[in-house]
């Protein structure tokens, strides 16, 4: 009798399994595929774990993501072979942080020939307008979903215009600024550099650039700039924008070791809103940033890779609002 109850049992596991497997009254597993352009980036590690944890939280006990994630390495021959692989693997959806925005076209006919769904994220693909890209408005199945970065630019630049004496704070009359910029291939990168002074210039704000260097978003460099730029030109710096927190964290180190007081002798901006930059902006070792919302960003992309994947419509472009993230703001 016992044999047959475990014979009974393992027949009906048996089946269970296979009802499983066949997804018919059973569990679904969907497979996605997240290619982001590097994992030592600041910004996107948080974004990338919010991608993760959001697709798991909204697994059910019928419904399963198998996440797929792959580390470009700021490598574009990289990527390109790890999007290559997601064909292969047959994704249900394909999430792209692209290494590249002028190699958009390539990997975005690869995915469309393979009839899978993308959702472009953070590294927005430009037109030669610099506005609508074909390969998202041309494809149903294709999206963007990011944040505009005139408006961090501009935000940035509204900080320092609203400060008591406009960003002028050793009073000769010109805004003397360091911009260090991002990798100037992203257009995050092109739009803070170019929008957070047109905010200064629009108010009718005098302004002169002493040093405009390529940071590529990172620490180390950021810092790098900001101290060879503190030692050539000394008190007369005004602002160190940065296009990103990462490279103010680093400037704020070269800063602080050159002896300098943000908020006393000089002004010190970013963008992201990094905790470590916002406690800065509580303490005043920095004058400002813009969030760069992660959270906002990742859930959008994840509802919108879910929606493409169940077949669903998606619109072309998906944007997420930046908030300008000053003392005033912290202190709240
Ligand atoms: C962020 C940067 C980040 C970059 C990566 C930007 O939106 O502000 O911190 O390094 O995206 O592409």
């Amino acid at each position: 009798m016992k044999k047959l109850i475990a014979l009974a049992l393992a027949i009906v596991m048996v089946f269970g399994l296979v009802a499983c497997g066949a997804g018919d009254g059973g569990v679904k597993t969907y497979k996605v595929g997240v290619a982001i352009y590097q994992y030592n980036d600041n910004f996107m590690t948080l974004y990338r774990q919010e991608i993760e944890s959001y697709f798991k939280s909204l697994e059910t006990d019928t419904v399963k993501y198998e996440i797929s994630m792959v580390d470009g390495k700021n490598d574009m021959g990289e990527q390109t072979a790890q999007i290559e692989t997601f064909i292969t693997q047959q994704m249900d959806v394909i999430i792209l942080n692209l290494v590249q925005t002028s190699s958009a076209e390539v990997l975005i006919d690869k995915v469309v020939a393979a009839d899978i769904p993308l959702v472009l994220i953070n590294r927005e693909p430009l037109g030669e307008t610099d506005e609508s890209y074909p390969g998202i408005v041309n494809n149903d199945k294709v999206c963007y979903v990011g944040a505009d970065a005139r408006q961090s630019g501009t935000f940035q630049g509204e900080i320092v215009r609203d400060l008591p004496d406009q960003g002028d704070i050793n009073g000769d009359g010109v805004v003397k600024y360091v911009m260090i910029q991002g990798d100037p291939e992203n257009p995050d990168a092109q739009y803070r550099t170019e929008y957070s002074i047109k905010a200064l210039t629009d108010a009718g704000i005098a302004v002169e650039e002493l040093v405009n260097q390529v940071g590529n978003w990172d620490q180390t460099k950021g810092q790098e700039i900001a101290a060879s730029a503190l030692t050539q030109y000394g008190e007369e710096i005004d602002v160190i924008f940065c296009n990103n927190d990462g490279m103010a964290l680093g400037a704020a180190a070269a800063i602080e070791a050159a002896g300098r007081k943000v908020g006393e002798d000089i002004y010190l901006l970013g963008v992201d809103a990094l905790d470590e930059c916002v406690e800065k902006i509580k303490n005043g070792t920095m004058t400002g940033t813009v969030l760069n919302d992660h959270i906002g960003q990742s859930h959008k992309a994840v509802d919108v890779a879910i929606q493409a994947l169940n077949g669903e419509a998606i619109e072309d472009y998906y944007w997420v609002d930046y908030v300008k993230v000053d003392a005033e703001y912290v202190n709240q």
